[in-house]
């Protein structure tokens, strides 16, 4: 198991390597049932029991649930897929744009959701109007929150850290094709980043990685720097202040002053 879990690996190797398992597995296992039953087992249960134990090896090496669901879906999809005359390739296709947007749900537990325009909005009033201002979105997905500040703020730099392939690459050909020119977009590991160039780091995770990044955050960000979560807290270090905002989703931005 450690040899998936291992942070470093891509998901989509894990998924293929726990299908290929479980493939292998029943195919060695079927003529002894067979002989057992007594008949021949239909595709359909045999793809259904490679769904079930796939799934369920996926829940064992502590993926989130839509890697469970989708583990456990597929090869029965399939199946169903070849029946209904369906191209068999769909599915994969489907999969692996689904892996390439969600990269970092199996590797770093964060999933891709979008800061909203009134959250946007609020970092707006944040940033000080000086020129020369440094802003880092840590995971920067979809980038709309930097073009947001980029267009607003032309004297300062914005820079987008991001892993998951389509979305950098989205953001990436946006910006080299009429993007604001004070906004670029690195194909960066957080993990990787030395924090210390720059003034303001913004960061949408997830609950999961908030304490380490705080260290790294305490360790490298330079005096009067500001580091704002949106609504992930740091267990045990309270913020220095908290903005409450009148948006559907009731976001808190929790900032930080080094
Ligand atoms: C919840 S989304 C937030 C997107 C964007 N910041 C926003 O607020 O609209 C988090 C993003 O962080 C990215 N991410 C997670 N871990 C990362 C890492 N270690 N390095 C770079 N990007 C990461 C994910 O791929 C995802 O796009």
């Amino acid at each position: 198991m450690s040899l998936i879990r291992r942070q470093d690996r891509s998901p989509i190797v894990a998924i293929l390597f726990i299908q290929a398992l479980v493939y292998g597995g029943l195919y060695l296992l079927s003529p002894y049932l067979e002989a057992l039953l007594g008949y021949t087992i239909p595709l359909f249960w045999g793809m259904l029991a490679q769904g079930v134990f796939a799934g369920l090896i996926t829940a064992l090496c502590g993926f989130s649930r839509w890697w469970i669901v989708g583990q456990a879906a597929l090869p029965p999809l399939a199946v169903l897929a070849l029946a209904a005359n369906i191209p068999v390739w769909v599915f994969p296709v489907i999969l692996i744009l689904l892996v390439l947007i969600f990269w970092n749900v199996a590797t770093n537990r964060v999933p891709l959701y979008l800061t909203n325009k009134e959250t946007a909005a609020a970092l707006l009033d944040m940033c000080p109007k000086t020129s020369g201002l440094h802003f880092a979105d840590l995971g920067s997905g979809l980038g709309g929150t930097l073009r947001f500040l980029a267009r607003h703020l032309p004297d300062a730099r914005f820079t987008g850290l991001e892993t998951a392939p389509l979305p950098f690459a989205a953001t990436y050909l946006f910006g080299k094709f009429g993007g604001p020119r004070n906004l670029s977009f690195r194909f960066q590991d957080i993990w990787k980043q030395d924090l210390a160039e720059f003034d303001i780091v913004y960061c949408f995770l997830s609950p999961v990685p908030m304490a380490r990044l705080f260290e790294k955050a305490k360790n490298e960000l330079k005096p009067g720097s500001l580091f704002i979560s949106n609504s992930f807290a740091i267990p045990e270090h309270e913020p220095d202040e908290v903005v409450l905002l009148e948006d559907r989703r009731k976001t808190r931005l929790l900032v930080w002053k080094m």
